[in-house]
């Protein structure tokens, strides 16, 4: 049986170790900074990655000043409890109870989590409830509130770290540095 050790860290926050559990890394990245950030994560954790796509392939959503981007932004900000708002992905099988941590990693799009990813949110929100998640954001310049609220509200019952991880586009080749000094902060233990 898995088993989440939780110890008090500095009397503030908690430390988790994730003994004898795997950790998961579900992402999208239209162009490759996630990607890039992704294999640093299982460099450093083992992680499994599963890789987001669009049904549609090879939609630029950064033509026309983003234009295409921002048209699925606004569906899903008009409606957001209509499926029929996100954006159809490739089916992804997960068997999310092999999953003691899940990272999900996303580009910010017009200040909110990229179309994708929150269709894959909004399709798993049932499996993710209860785990202990994580999430990575990647933007050029925008701060990632409006993402970390997305994730709130597409997984209200996920138990998702209160310090997220904001990687800027032009800090990328900085992710090793980034990526294991927050793994420390937020107590994550190597597997055994
Ligand atoms: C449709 C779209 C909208 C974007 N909107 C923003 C934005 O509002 N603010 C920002 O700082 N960056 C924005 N970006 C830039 C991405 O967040 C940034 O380039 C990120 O590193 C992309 O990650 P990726 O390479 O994994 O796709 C946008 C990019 C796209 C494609």
């Amino acid at each position: 049986m898995k088993k989440l050790l939780i110890t008090a860290l500095l009397g503030l926050s908690t430390a988790v170790s994730y003994a004898e559990g795997k950790t998961l890394m579900i992402f999208y990245s239209f162009s490759g900074n996630i990607e890039k950030i992704a294999e640093t994560v299982k460099a450093e954790t083992g992680a499994d990655l599963v890789k987001v796509e669009p049904l549609q392939e090879g939609l630029n959503y950064a033509a026309n000043n983003y234009s295409l981007g921002s048209d699925l932004i606004d569906r899903i900000r008009r409606n957001p409890n209509d499926s029929k708002s996100y954006p159809p992905i490739e089916p992804i099988k997960i068997d999310f109870s092999s999953y003691d941590f899940v990272i999900i990693g996303t580009p910010l799009w017009w200040s909110q989590m990229a179309a994708p990813m929150q269709t894959f949110l909004y399709n798993n929100a049932n499996e993710l409830e209860g785990k202990k998640l994580g999430l990575i954001v990647s933007s050029a310049s925008s701060g990632i509130s409006g993402v970390e609220r997305d994730a709130h509200r597409l997984i209200p019952k996920g138990d998702l770290l209160p310090r997220s991880l904001w990687i800027r586009s032009s800090q990328t080749s900085s992710a090793p540095r980034l990526v294991s000094n927050w793994l420390k902060e937020v107590g994550y233990t190597e597997k055994k």
